[in-house]
């Protein structure tokens, strides 16, 4: 049967500080996705929106009052990122998708016909994390990936809790209290993985793990079921 893996590619990750980590980065990406394809493996990639989404939504941000209007900013960087990613997988001829789906029951239909299907965000209201775990859910993944820009989830926030520990292993419902499930969401507010996606994590039953995506070799090991270092949310 043909395996399917849907990953969360966290924006910022698109841009290493470093250029030589941006082409290392870019090239292991590659290199990964064609052993992919070589084994039949079948990856939707849906990318977040990083440094150009938050520039556009600080641009835009004294003229448009509107929370909906700005994630609609928000949503057109994240397209532009996985057109990048995209484009940077079709160059040496692998087979992704040609167009990025607006939507994830079309991003699961191009996933029947194509080795890699790459979108961005769908609709205002959440992150593309939560556009993951809704891929994963429709493409029947047997859980959803999120490639970030730390080593793990960690029990408190590390930026203000200098106590704050890594966690290898959680259930998705601890992970909804360390992401603030539940509670009003503070504008601006940056958190490991949105709520929203643990909590339609939660409703379908669908294991998650985050990992830190600035190693390619992290993302491998998670893709091929090895083990890895980051965090195992269970259902
Ligand atoms: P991201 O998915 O990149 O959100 O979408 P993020 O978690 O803030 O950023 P990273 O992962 O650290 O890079 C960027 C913004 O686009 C809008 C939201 O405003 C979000 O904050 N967005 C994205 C949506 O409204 N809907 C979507 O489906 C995706």
């Amino acid at each position: 049967m043909t395996e399917t893996h849907i990953v969360a590619l966290g924006g910022s990750l698109l841009r290493p500080e470093e250029e030589s980590g941006r082409v290392k980065w870019f090239a292991d990406l590659r290199d990964l996705a064609a052993k992919l394809q070589q084994n039949g493996t079948r990856v939707g990639i849906v990318v977040g929106g990083g440094l150009p989404a938050r520039e556009a939504i600080t641009l835009a941000e004294p003229y448009v009052g509107d929370v909906h209007a700005l994630d609609e900013i928000g949503i057109a960087a994240t397209r532009l990122n996985a057109t990048i990613i995209q484009q940077v997988l079709r160059e040496p001829g692998l087979d992704v998708a040609g167009m990025i789906p607006l939507d994830c029951d079309h991003a699961a239909s191009l996933l029947g016909e194509h080795n890699f299907v790459v979108m961005g965000g769908t609709t205002p209201g959440h992150t593309t994390d939560a556009v993951a775990v809704e891929l994963a859910i429709k493409a029947g993944a047997g859980r959803c990936i999120i490639a970030t820009n730390v080593s793990h989830v960690y029990d408190k926030d590390p930026r203000t809790n200098d106590d704050a520990s890594p966690v290898s292993q959680l259930t998705l419902v601890q992970l909804g209290e360390i992401c603030g499930l539940g509670k009003p969401r503070q504008a601006g507010a940056s958190v490991v993985v949105d709520p929203v996606a643990v909590e339609w994590a939660i409703e379908a039953n669908l294991a998650m793990c985050v990992l830190d995506g600035r190693s390619i070799d992290l993302l491998a090991a998670a893709l091929y079921g090895r083990e890895f270092s980051g965090t195992n949310i269970t259902i």
